[in-house]
């Protein structure tokens, strides 16, 4: 592939079917990039409405100082919308953004085979069907390609370049290189159920609602932590409530499904039953939390309130190190108690095998959380666990003794899942990384989280959450094993 390939030329017409939310963000992010785009749609209503949007949204680039006049201008005159696929026929390459149906997709497909040239790429946006079997509709299936954007597309940086079967390799290469001329972050996937993210960030969600469901904490108090401690920008249950809990839980039945129950977590029953109950999240007023102007505002519940009358301060003996992030590797003694990380086994573990009272950890994921949180093996560890917040100016919050507490454990458990992306060639580490905090913002990817707390730690916790809580689906496969024996 060179530049002067016909699929990377600058004033390659760029076609896009349907002008629905997505459809309208990618004929946006094309436009933003200097192509002239076409948006096809069969319902004119939604051609209207998607120029209107993407009218406001020039205005406001330029309202914002994010584009000058000229360019706001050309943006939207750059985009001509149609409800007749015949204008279509000069685009390089045409991006599907239709109904997630398949014999729909497939229709289209054809009428876009008989209507394009023949060096045309064809490229689907689907999120849930396999791109091998839309290929297979087709008579030239080599220039067909799965290009997954995330909602917004103008904004989310990551694409996930998905060959079918039968994908030409210059096809791939050549729209590869396109996105990350776009400005977007490509990372290539292998064809399976959920591709990256959806299948690596089942676990967020699943680990949210297994501590929900076990009572590690109550609703407010989980989402924050995931937030302060996880650096997550909301917790699975509040984003929940946001995307919905029908469409939410669809996504983790679909995907535990496609793979035969073989996956890192189950469908939540908590979360089916607020579907049942009509309890959807905020399009409804009401899910995990109430929404509405009189609704209380969710508020994490603290043991312990910093404020001004720290007593000690963090030079107390050793209580400094603790709080660097995952620096502490084993645990010190604090007025006569085992103080430290989890290790995935629960306080009272840990207590019977070392003798001594325990207070344990929550993994943090940098250096300026203002909350601890923790697990106590019994009274005594409670009462250090509050003077140790104390002495540091810390709130507290003091989680059920489960093993790997919450936001520890799902950190892992999103580690188990990147693994099995590993070991079964879908991505590459870096890809599956970077598919997580370009894809869903995560705070950094799970191998990254990994390398900064240690593949071998990493896994000995999960042996220890599996043995202790019985449920096989923490143990590391070989995969994660070998980076933790590489690690030396
Ligand atoms: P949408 O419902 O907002 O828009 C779909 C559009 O397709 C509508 O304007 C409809 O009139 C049009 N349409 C239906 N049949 C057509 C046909 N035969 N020819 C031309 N246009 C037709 O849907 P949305 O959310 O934009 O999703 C579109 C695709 O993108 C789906 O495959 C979905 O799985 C995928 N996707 C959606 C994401 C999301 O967050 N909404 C994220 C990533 C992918």
């Amino acid at each position: 592939m060179t530049s002067t390939d016909p699929l990377l030329a600058a004033d390659m017409i760029i076609g896009v079917c349907g002008a629905g939310t997505m459809g309208t963000g990618i004929a946006q992010v094309a436009a933003q990039a200097g192509h002239h785009v076409v948006v096809f749609d069969t319902n004119s209503e939604m051609l209207t409405r998607a120029r209107a949007t993407l009218d406001a949204t020039a205005k406001k680039l330029f309202s914002r100082g994010k584009l000058n006049a000229v360019e706001a201008e050309a943006l939207a005159a750059r985009v001509r919308w149609t409800n007749a696929i015949e204008d279509l026929a000069s685009a390089g390459l045409v991006i599907e953004a239709i109904v997630e149906k398949p014999e729909v997709k497939t229709d289209l497909f054809s009428q876009l085979e008989v209507t394009l040239a023949t060096d045309a790429v064809i490229a689907t946006n689907t999120s849930s069907l396999s791109v091998t079997e839309l290929a297979a509709s087709l008579t030239h299936p080599e220039r067909f390609l799965g290009l997954h954007f995330f909602n917004p597309a103008p904004i989310m940086k990551l694409v996930e370049v998905v060959p079918a079967l039968a994908t030409g390799s210059r096809y791939l290469n050549a729209a590869t290189a396109l996105m990350t001329s776009w400005g977007k972050v490509a990372v290539v996937a292998k064809d399976v159920p959920g591709f990256i993210v959806n299948r690596a960030a089942r676990p967020f969600y699943g680990e949210g609602w297994r501590a929900y469901e076990e009572g590690a904490a109550d609703a407010a108090t989980i989402d924050y932590l995931y937030r302060e401690l996880g650096r997550f920008r909301m917790g699975p249950l509040e984003l929940g409530d946001l995307i919905g809990h029908d469409i939410n839980g669809t996504a983790a039945r679909s995907v535990f499904d496609a793979y035969f129950g073989r996956t890192r977590f189950t469908p939540s029953l908590a979360q089916q039953a607020l579907v049942a109950g009509g309890r959807l999240g905020r399009k409804s007023g009401l899910g995990v939390y109430e929404y509405g102007e009189s609704a209380p505002k969710p508020v994490p519940q603290f043991d312990y309130t910093a404020g001004a009358e720290t007593t000690e301060g963090s030079a107390h003996t050793g209580i400094g190190d603790l709080f660097e992030p995952n620096n502490a590797k084993d645990f010190i003694t604090f007025e006569g108690v085992l103080v430290g990380y989890s290790s995935g086994f629960s306080a009272r573990a840990e207590k019977a095998h070392r003798g001594q009272p325990v207070v344990i950890f929550e993994c943090t994921t940098d250096g300026t959380c203002t909350t601890i949180a923790c697990a106590v093996s019994c009274d005594q560890a409670r009462q250090a666990a509050l003077s140790l917040a104390q002495a540091t100016a810390r709130n507290l919050v003091i989680v059920k003794d489960r093993p790997g507490l919450i936001v520890f454990r799902t950190w892992l458990q999103l580690l188990n899942a990147a693994a099995d992306i590993l070991r079964d060639q879908v991505a590459a580490a870096d890809s599956v990384d970077q598919a997580l905090m370009y894809g869903v913002n995560y705070p950094m990817g799970p191998f990254g989280w990994a390398k900064q707390y240690g593949f071998t730690r990493a896994v000995a916790a999960l042996d220890n959450i599996a043995t202790e809580t019985g449920n096989e689906t923490y143990r590391p496969n070989e995969v994660l094993r070998d980076l933790a024996r590489g690690e030396g």
